[in-house]
């Protein structure tokens, strides 16, 4: 049986040590970081998000800015908005929850973000940068998985890891991160998504498996070679099959066949959820310490 990746443990120790990095900050500047977080319309799973980004900040000593918008915002009004996030020097990170309602542009809004506040990474400088190995703001989740697979696969350099999935958010973010020349990463990097007509070709030949393709029981354990590593980036809710009276959130792999012939798995809830929080402090920290150089 697989050992369990345990996130959350993973994301308390670094939340610790984020806690003590905000004292000395503090010490040396007389301030603390300070993250704003805009949340536009009442999606329940975006307003629990957002809620948990702010109780993050709170934690770890640092200053939580949230707006929530209604859902009827103009494009106008959340770029005003950002504008003034970008001028304000008590804010060092600004995150806008995705998605937007529809009469709003992302990349228009992603666009408008100073880089050097973007803590989501998602801005084109960031993302470019990201290709270009340059130093950067790494989207919270896929580096959350990057740490997680560190702690559990020694020696990365030429393993072959399978992305299923092709987002912005995670997909294409995981695997240039994994591609990097670096100890952390020189992975042989796979991505398959949904134009492919049998993704088990792809997924059988993975020894790390990250699977951010947004559908509950997208990987079954016969779509896995033994001794696999399994990040399942996954947040589904469905109806709980042993009382369906209630739901359950469960993860984009199916955990119960799968986790039998891996080596290791993220559980979900507790896998990978807990270190995206962790990793955006610390580009807050980070976007912090760049901007009072
Ligand atoms: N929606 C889902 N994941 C994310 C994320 O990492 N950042 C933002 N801003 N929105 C999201």
């Amino acid at each position: 049986m697989a050992e369990i990746i345990d996130g959350k443990k993973v994301s308390s120790e670094i939340r610790a040590e984020i806690k003590d990095r905000v004292v000395e900050l503090n010490k040396t500047y007389g301030k603390v970081p300070g993250l704003a977080v805009v949340l536009v319309g009442d999606d329940a799973a975006s307003a629990v998000y957002v809620r948990m980004k702010g109780k993050g900040c709170e934690e770890v000593g640092m200053n939580s800015y949230q707006h929530i918008l209604p859902g009827s915002t103009s494009q106008d009004e959340l770029l005003t908005l950002i504008d003034k996030l970008n001028n304000d020097s008590n804010v060092n990170g600004i995150l806008v929850q995705l998605p937007l309602p529809k009469q709003i542009d992302e990349k228009s809004v992603i666009n408008a973000i100073d880089p050097i506040k973007d803590v989501d990474g998602f801005h084109p400088v960031n993302v470019g940068k990201l290709v270009a190995d340059d130093e950067c703001f790494l989207p919270c989740t896929p580096h959350g998985c990057q740490i997680l697979i560190n702690r559990h696969v020694k020696d990365l350099k030429g393993k072959h890891l399978v992305v299923v999935g092709r987002s912005s958010i995670v997909g294409k973010p995981v695997a240039n991160m994994m591609l990097q020349k670096n100890d952390q990463a020189n992975c042989i990097v796979t991505v398959c998504h949904t134009a492919a007509k049998d993704i088990s070709v792809y997924t059988k030949q993975a020894d790390i498996l990250v699977v951010a393709a947004g559908r509950a029981m997208t990987v079954t354990g016969d779509m896995v070679k033994d001794g696999v590593v399994v990040i399942d980036v996954g947040v589904n809710r469905i109806t709980d099959p042993a009382d369906s009276s209630k739901t359950k959130i469960v993860g984009d792999v199916d955990f119960d066949s799968v986790a039998p012939k891996a080596a290791a798995i993220t559980p979900v809830p507790g896998g990978v959820g807990p270190m995206t929080i962790a990793m955006l402090l610390s580009n807050t920290v980070k976007a912090f310490e760049m901007q009072n150089r």
